[in-house]
């Protein structure tokens, strides 16, 4: 593939999702939308004609065997992500799979392995990580200016009001749950922030029909750093995260998407008492994923760090679901 190649993607399902990221490929640059799958073919041509996609197919592996397709976005239930991404990889497209990337560490580490073994891209849906505005944070973040790094806080949650009556994230045979939804964002924020992996965890969980409607977690690092978090189904909306160091904190009101999206913001306080607000570049975040998507894999290498910070991302809720079942903490070796 050319460094000016259009990249050209394929959906699998018509996921609520898939609307927002349907139309970033519209709006990115060097990309094309050229085809949607569906398991219901007429589901597919509404869902098509709505959100401008050239062509759509009754099924998902239609998708994956078109010749004009190079990557392939998976927003299906966690539990289907892995046969999908090895399939899509088997036949040589990229793969941008929805968080969580799967439903336990073994799936998740054998669709790293399996995207490196056919030589296609992987990376989870994380956007935030994507905008300027996280460049921005880790130039302070590795700048000193907070001192020694010490703990992150972080909260992810939204108030279900109608309660559902059926969601993929009310079933743990689907890959439900706060925890893999949104905890997802907060442990992955807490290694960005840290660059490591904690050494042991504690989670607890209110759980309804074996799925965690909400999730409470501690994590512990070397060095005398701790992080904790909370996400669920059953709180207002909450999408802040918070790094404290020995001199300051930098704040984020709205980590995983602006609020305000023309002036995407984030805060350092001092420990005087000042503090400076800073101003990000103002992308929209899909796009910025999808760009920064097409643009390494016309490099035609791999970026290995995005695979594995999902993969250590799944590991590290894997040992808190476990922690919480348990009722003690696990030990990450
Ligand atoms: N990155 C982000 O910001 C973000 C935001 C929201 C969600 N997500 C992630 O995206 C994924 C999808 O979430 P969503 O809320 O958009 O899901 P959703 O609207 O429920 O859609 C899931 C799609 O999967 C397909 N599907 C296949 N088998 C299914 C089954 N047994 N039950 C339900 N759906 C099935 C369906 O497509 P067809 O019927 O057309 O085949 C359905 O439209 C999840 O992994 C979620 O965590 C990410």
């Amino acid at each position: 593939m050319s460094q000016t190649a259009t990249v050209r993607w394929g959906i699998l399902g018509t996921a609520r999702i898939a609307a927002r990221v349907a139309a970033a490929i519209h709006a990115a640059e060097g990309a094309e939308l050229v085809l949607v799958g569906s398991r219901d073919a007429e589901r597919a041509a509404a869902w098509a004609a709505e959100h401008d996609v050239p062509r759509s197919c009754g099924s998902y592996a239609e998708v994956l065997d078109d010749p004009d397709i190079d990557a392939v976005y998976i927003p299906l239930p966690p539990s289907m992500h892995r046969e999908w991404t090895l399939r899509a990889a088997e036949l040589g497209r990229h793969v941008l799979c929805e968080k969580p990337l799967a439903v336990s560490s073994s799936e998740a580490e054998e669709m790293a392995v399996g995207c490196r073994e056919h030589g296609v891209q992987l990376m989870d849906g994380v956007m935030w990580l994507h905008h300027p505005r996280a460049t921005d944070m880790r130039r302070i973040l590795d700048s000193d200016s907070l001192g020694e790094l010490r703990r992150v806080t972080s909260a992810f949650t939204f108030s279900w009001d109608p309660f559902p009556q059926d969601d993929l994230r009310l079933h743990r045979e689907l890959g439900g749950g706060a925890l893999l939804d949104l905890g997802w964002y907060c442990v992955g924020a807490t290694l960005w922030a840290f660059e490591e992996m904690p050494v042991r965890v504690w989670g607890t969980a209110r759980w309804r029909n074996d799925v965690d409607l909400n999730f409470s977690g501690q994590m512990w690092f070397e060095g005398q750093r701790a992080a904790s978090f909370d996400c669920g189904f059953d709180t207002v909306i909450r999408k802040w995260m918070e790094v404290a160091g020995t001199r300051g904190t930098l704040a984020c009101s709205d980590f995983t998407r602006p609020q305000n999206a023309d002036r995407p913001a984030f805060r350092i306080n001092a420990a005087d008492g000042t503090y400076r607000k800073e101003i990000s570049l103002p992308p929209v975040q899909e796009v910025c994923m999808i760009e920064a998507f097409c643009k390494q894999i016309r490099t035609e290498e791999l970026n290995e760090h995005w695979p594995r910070r999902a993969v250590q991302t799944q590991r590290v809720c894997e040992a808190l679901d476990q922690s919480a079942r348990l009722g003690e903490p696990v030990e990450l070796g």
